[in-house]
């Protein structure tokens, strides 16, 4: 339907049984407006495949949001690969899906390009590279740019400082705007520890959370108060910084939360966009996640595509603090939320007409 979420339609989606494995290979090109698809690879248990393809839609639909915002000349798409529920994934059976992706990603004849993502690593690309040459993020010795992580912890960061300044935080004495501020980190993989390091770095003063606690050792390092993920949310701080799995911001949590804003790189934060009405409402700042978490592709595109040095890929990623405050003047001065203001930007940069 015209002005729904899901407009315009997908410019294609191809299923294919991998011819090793016989296993789904979901490879979804939502657009190709601004440039070739690209967006990452996520192996994960699905209860149905056809569960893993509304995630590969949902996903690529998304990777056009953040390609436009960050202004980069790609299109969104994604590859998910349905596991049965109790498949077991040897390291064999694992390499045959590997080629098998790269098959199917070749077939598509440079019109998407494939990358990590949950539930695949920078070592993948090279047995994807193997059967084709549409793939970002292989290790440096192999090539590719690496690991996205630390880029997309650099953006997140980026992102903050310019919240910070917003919420009025840091000294006088220009020692940032985070200084000083309280930030409740929950989720710390590759870029929530990252960050957590980063954060601690400019001074602010941390809440950390994970399932795993394992991770309380990061926490005692940098002096940082430990929290169960409910209780870290609901924390009374300045900024949450979701950076676990997504659907962390529900309508129930809402009324709960004690923050001044919530940004992170998770994907997908919002259970349904309404929270994000739902936040302006109690006078929470949210910066959807594809803005927050758009370093990672910044980097790799401008290394890999536009051959630009290292130097010149950090200097983008961080030119994600002036986007972040250019949108929230925006809301500000318009009286709306953020995200509708970054919806307004995406639908700008693709040409498409508000059809709602
Ligand atoms: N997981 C990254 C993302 O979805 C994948 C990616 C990295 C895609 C680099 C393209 C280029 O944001």
């Amino acid at each position: 339907m015209p002005g729904s979420p899901q407009w315009p339609h997908h410019e294609s989606v191809v299923t294919s049984s991998g011819a090793r494995t016989g296993l789904p290979v979901i490879i979804a090109v939502h657009s190709s407006v601004l440039g070739p698809a690209a967006g990452g690879c996520r192996i994960w248990r699905y209860p149905r495949w056809q569960d893993g393809l509304e995630d590969a839609l949902r996903l690529s639909a998304a990777m056009t949001a953040k390609f436009a915002a960050a202004g980069l000349a790609c299109g969104g798409g994604k590859t998910v690969v349905a596991l049965p529920e109790g498949y077991d994934l040897t390291p064999d059976r694992r390499h045959d899906l590997l080629s098998d992706i790269g098959d199917a990603v070749e077939a598509l004849d440079g019109r998407y390009a494939t990358a990590p993502d949950v539930g695949t690593s920078t070592l993948d690309m090279v047995v994807i590279g193997e059967r084709t040459s549409h793939v970002f993020c292989k290790p440096t010795e192999h090539g590719g740019s690496g690991d996205s992580s630390p880029a997309t912890a650099d953006g997140t960061l980026a992102a903050l400082r310019a919240v910070g300044a917003r919420l009025g935080g840091g000294a006088a004495d220009g020692t940032g705007p985070l200084r000083g501020l309280r930030l409740a980190v929950i989720g710390l993989g590759n870029v929530g520890s990252r960050l957590a390091e980063l954060l601690s770095e400019a001074g602010a003063e941390l809440v950390l959370s994970d399932i795993d606690a394992g991770k309380r050792e990061l926490a005692d390092r940098l002096g940082a108060t430990w929290a169960e993920p409910h209780e870290a949310l609901t924390a009374e701080v300045d900024i949450v910084v979701p950076a676990a799995l997504g659907g962390v911001l529900t309508e129930q949590i809402v009324p709960e939360l004690r923050c001044r804003a919530v940004v992170g790189p998770a994907n997908n934060q919002l259970a349904v966009p309404q929270v994000a009405d739902s936040l302006q409402t109690r006078g929470i700042v949210w910066v959807p996640d594809h803005i927050a978490s758009a370093g990672g592709v910044i980097h790799a595109v401008t290394v890999e595509l536009d051959k630009r040095p290292e130097d010149e890929a950090r200097q983008r990623v961080r030119g994600i603090e002036h986007t972040v405050a250019g949108l929230l003047q925006d809301a500000d001065s318009g009286g709306v939320t953020v995200a509708a203001v970054t919806e307004e930007l995406v639908r700008a940069r693709l040409g498409t007409p508000d059809l709602g």
